[in-house]
């Protein structure tokens, strides 16, 4: 496999082609640089002194070599892998599902390179019954994978004690043992307590990383490795992006730039962030990209404690699908937006369109042409309408989707948002209005304590539904 690398595109994003107005001038980002080098050596040195550990994660080969040897134990007798988790519990194990295994791989055999993966990151009790009802009897080849870091999401809690109860019933404690990995924080948490008392094989969530930023941990590798995706190339490609993101010269530096120029749309009137893949395995990359940029950058407050409620909106688009759904407003609307195409150069497979049908000799035009020409068209073409529209956009490029592009892919958009955070000189890193969420949720389902009790009262005065307001 070659290994290529991939690229970010800005000049569509300039004022060479956008004009003044809409465009991004040198000299603005000649200014950019300067604002942004020294927050580059800040994350170096960051870096350094072991303050952003998943930086580190690429580079510890105890967490390959564990993922390796669990899989190697259980891949033979495992038919089906699911995987309960949600938020960066989940998203990343989607991602490299979807960019890097067929589309069909659950359905056909043939395409298969290991156990059917399920992703559960909801509660949803009509899907999940479904899926046990498919499973009930394959449960001694199913492989359950519970995902947190915390151990005390509501949800992942729920779906792992309805399968905890499913497998004791039905294979008995020794089987319910065999079935079940916990990936968890390594000392603590509730999970931690569970997989220790009732003696789960367990992997590690590496101590403080964040979910978001967890994929290139056993969190996202295991179910990778199980579904035959090669996870040493995976972590090359990330090793090899970290060289590029460390740079400390700023039009060297693809992070640098992404960062700085979400940065400065963001403060002239591009509040949203549309990321539009032409290419369906990489689709699930932009949701996990959604959650990254959000959680990480939508702040109330920055450094200093000032209240400053800042963060752009991202938002997961895909070519040539929202075209036909989305383009007129991209177009037409507010020019509030940035774009980011992801576009692929080479594709694994291709399709020749077949001949047109005598009676329509206005499809000659496309007849005999390979679809990826018309897939790489139609982004040119909307990229074109837009730049019509003086709406700023970026290009990444991937030479291929595979394991090594993914991974550089997966370290840019982490690096990218962490120089985002110290540009708006906030904390990327936590994600204080999640949690108050998740307390809510306690309250509601009835968790002791004075505290919650009161908090469900006051839940249930402002969420019950007041008749007089109902038409
Ligand atoms: O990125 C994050 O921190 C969150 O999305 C968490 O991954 C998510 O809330 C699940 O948390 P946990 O892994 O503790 O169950």
């Amino acid at each position: 496999m070659a290994k290529s690398q991939i690229n970010l595109y800005y000049k569509n994003a300039t004022s060479d082609v956008l004009g003044e107005e809409h465009g991004l001038t040198k000299i603005q980002l000649k200014d950019l640089a300067k604002k942004t080098e020294p927050s580059i050596l800040h994350l170096n040195r960051e870096r350094k002194d072991g303050k952003t550990p998943y930086r580190d994660l690429p580079f510890r080969a105890e967490i390959p070599q564990q993922v390796k040897k669990l899989t190697a134990e259980l891949k033979d007798n495992c038919e089906n892998l699911v995987v309960l988790g949600i938020g960066g519990s989940a998203l990343g194990n989607i991602a490299l599902q979807t960019a890097l295994n067929p589309y069909l791989y659950n359905i056909d055999n043939r395409q298969r390179r290991g156990p059917r993966l399920f992703v559960f990151d909801n509660v949803d009790p009509v899907q999940f019954a479904s899926f046990l009802d498919w499973i009930g009897d394959k449960l001694d080849k199913t492989i359950f994978n519970v995902i947190s870091k915390s151990g005390e999401t509501s949800e992942t809690a729920a779906q792992f004690m309805i399968i905890r109860q499913l497998l004791l019933d039905r294979l008995g404690s020794e089987g319910c043992r065999e079935q079940i990995i916990a990936t968890t924080d390594a000392n603590q948490g509730i999970l931690r307590r569970i997989t220790d008392d009732a003696g789960f094989r367990n992997l590690v969530v590496p101590d403080g990383v964040g979910g978001r930023f967890s994929v290139l941990s056993a969190v996202g590798l295991f179910s990778a490795a199980m579904c035959g995706i090669d996870i040493d190339l995976l972590l090359e490609g990330a090793r090899d992006m970290d060289k590029r993101v460390s740079c400390e010269e700023f039009y060297k530096n693809p992070a640098a730039i992404n960062a700085a120029i979400n940065y400065y749309y963001y403060n002239h009137g591009k509040k949203i962030s549309v990321m539009m893949p032409y290419s369906y395995h990489l689709k699930d990359l932009a949701d996990w990209y959604r959650q990254l940029w959000a959680e990480s950058l939508g702040k109330a407050q920055d450094l200093k404690g000032n209240e400053v409620h800042i963060g752009p909106t991202p938002v997961k688009a895909l070519g040539p699908t929202d075209q036909h759904s989305q383009i007129q407003l991209y177009r037409e609307g507010p020019n509030d937006k940035l774009f980011a195409f992801l576009q692929v150069n080479s594709f694994d497979k291709d399709i020749k369109i077949g001949p047109a049908p005598d009676c329509a000799p206005e499809l000659d035009f496309l007849a005999g042409k390979d679809l990826s020409t018309l897939l790489n068209n139609e982004k040119k073409a909307t990229e074109y309408a837009l730049l019509q529209s003086k709406r700023p956009c970026l290009t990444v490029i991937f030479p291929e989707v595979n394991e090594y592009t993914v991974g550089q892919f997966i370290y840019l958009y982490e690096v990218t948002t962490s120089l985002a955070g110290a540009l708006f000189g906030i904390n990327p890193y936590d994600q204080p209005a999640v949690e108050l969420g998740k307390e809510a949720t306690f309250a509601l389902m009835g968790k002791p304590g004075d505290e919650y009790e009161e908090l469900a009262q006051e839940i249930q005065s402002l969420t019950d539904i007041d008749t007089a307001y109902l038409v």
